[in-house]
């Protein structure tokens, strides 16, 4: 072999285990561990770790705890957005979600979506909400966004079934209200998890609307 055709080789091998090397290097970044140099590691007592919290929480949730964040639209611009354990299961990019009132349900043992939905409570049938309302199986979380308009067609019968749900505010909510809300069948008590603005023109962020209401938190799993 001519000494030129040892170094083509010579240099493809190296160019091998460079592209080797710096993969590795790549997938321990998308992992989030950054490693530092051993003179600095020497320093340093350990790995500095960054790591994401699932739906971009604060903080991460303790063991048997489900984490979420709800996100009501703003004015009649944006739609909402819902994440839970860090899925996107409603938002404007999935192209799921409607004026009126976002509602997600869970299986509050496995976290699994069981059905999602939006109600025009502007010129909806009242009804179907109702119906949606009533059919809620046992342990099932209840994840609820408002947009726009939640308030025209709101009566007695579904501030009763959201009451029962744990809701505080929906005896008061009335139109162009903003509403974010977490709660579940059969809750005993009222739910930590809910947020309320009443539409003011005095004190209004938009024009004719309300801020948009941002809701995270960390709900814990029914366990058996
Ligand atoms: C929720 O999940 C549990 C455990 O898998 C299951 O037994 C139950 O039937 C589920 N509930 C609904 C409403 O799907």
């Amino acid at each position: 072999m001519r000494v030129s055709g040892l170094i083509r080789l010579l240099a493809l091998a190296f160019a091998l285990v460079a592209t080797w090397i710096f993969l590795r290097t790549s997938d321990s970044f998308s992992t989030r561990t950054i490693r530092l140099p051993r003179w600095m590691a020497d320093m340093a007592p350990k790995d500095i770790e960054i790591k994401k919290t699932k739906c971009g929480l604060s903080k991460p949730c303790p063991f048997n705890y489900f984490a979420f964040r709800i996100c009501s639209g703003a004015a009649n611009v944006v739609g909402p957005s819902m994440c839970f354990e860090n899925q996107i299961i409603m938002s404007p990019v999935k192209n799921n979600v409607g004026r009126g009132l976002n509602i997600a349900l869970v299986n509050g043992t496995t976290g699994k979506v069981l059905r999602k939905n939006s109600f025009d409570m502007y010129s909806g049938d009242a009804k179907l909400l109702v119906n949606f309302l009533k059919e809620i199986p046992r342990d099932t979380l209840v994840l609820v966004a408002s947009y726009d308009d939640p308030g025209t067609k709101m009566n007695d019968d579904i501030r009763k079934l959201f009451s029962n749900l744990g809701s505080s505010y929906v005896k008061q909510l009335g139109f162009r209200d903003s509403w974010v809300f977490l709660g579940a069948r059969d809750l005993k008590n009222k739910s930590p998890f809910e947020q309320f603005l009443k539409s003011n023109p005095e004190t209004n962020k938009y024009d004719g609307w309300p801020e948009l209401l941002e809701l995270e938190g960390c709900v814990p799993r029914k366990v058996f």
